[in-house]
């Protein structure tokens, strides 16, 4: 059973499918033994609570740099032996000095099919405005390593899907996690487990 802790910023929807998944067997390689989030009152902590799983709240505001910042995440990883970490809307981008210390550790989703739209400043509904504006007719989800180039690193898994006439960036958002992020992230994330 490899040991498994997911960061979170937000509304934590993919960290749910995450533990749906854990719950329904689909991930059975490992456990979600914690949840650390960057902001006090994100909703991802109360979906963590109502599943019995740890959480933790580290505050970038409470360091003076962002190595003391990364330095109090990688303390509480080291203290509870994580093996995988899944980065599940996490709006930090991690340092080389912490992704270098997790080779292929370190899952992200991203909410469109990487290279498209991706990297600095592509983060949340930002990246289906883009797609939206450019006029792609087809979008979707990429799981992926984290390594020091933002959305650069080895990809995982990726699913497609379809823009429909009159989508506004909330609906895109909204099909690319229900048919595409909340899928992949868990099968990706079992896939990782059971090879590590
Ligand atoms: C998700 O769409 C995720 O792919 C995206 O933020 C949303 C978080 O929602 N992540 C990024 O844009 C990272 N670059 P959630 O808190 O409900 O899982």
């Amino acid at each position: 059973m490899k040991n498994i802790a997911v960061l979170v910023s937000g509304g934590g929807t993919n960290l749910q499918a995450l533990l749906d998944a854990e719950k329904s067997g689909i991930i059975k390689s490992g456990k979600i033994s914690l949840v650390i989030s960057n902001k006090a009152d994100a909703y991802a902590l109360e979906r963590a609570k109502n599943a019995g799983v740890e959480t933790a709240v580290v505050l970038k505001k409470n360091y003076e740099s962002r190595e003391g910042f990364e330095g109090a995440i990688i303390d509480l990883l080291t203290k509870k032996k994580i093996d995988i970490i899944v980065l599940a809307g996490f709006m930090v981008i991690l340092s080389e000095n912490f992704t270098k210390k997790y080779p292929e550790r370190i899952i992200n989703v991203h909410p469109s099919l990487i290279p498209s739209f991706c990297g600095e400043g592509f983060y949340g509904l930002h990246v289906h405005e883009a797609a939206l504006s450019y006029g792609v007719k087809v979008t979707g989800a990429t799981v992926h390593f984290v390594n020091e180039i933002p959305d650069g690193g080895k990809i995982i898994m990726q699913k497609a899907v379809e823009i429909k006439e009159g989508d506004t960036p909330e609906i895109l958002q909204k099909r690319v996690m229900e048919e595409a992020e909340w899928k992949i992230l868990p099968m990706a994330v079992e896939k990782v487990a059971s090879e590590l």
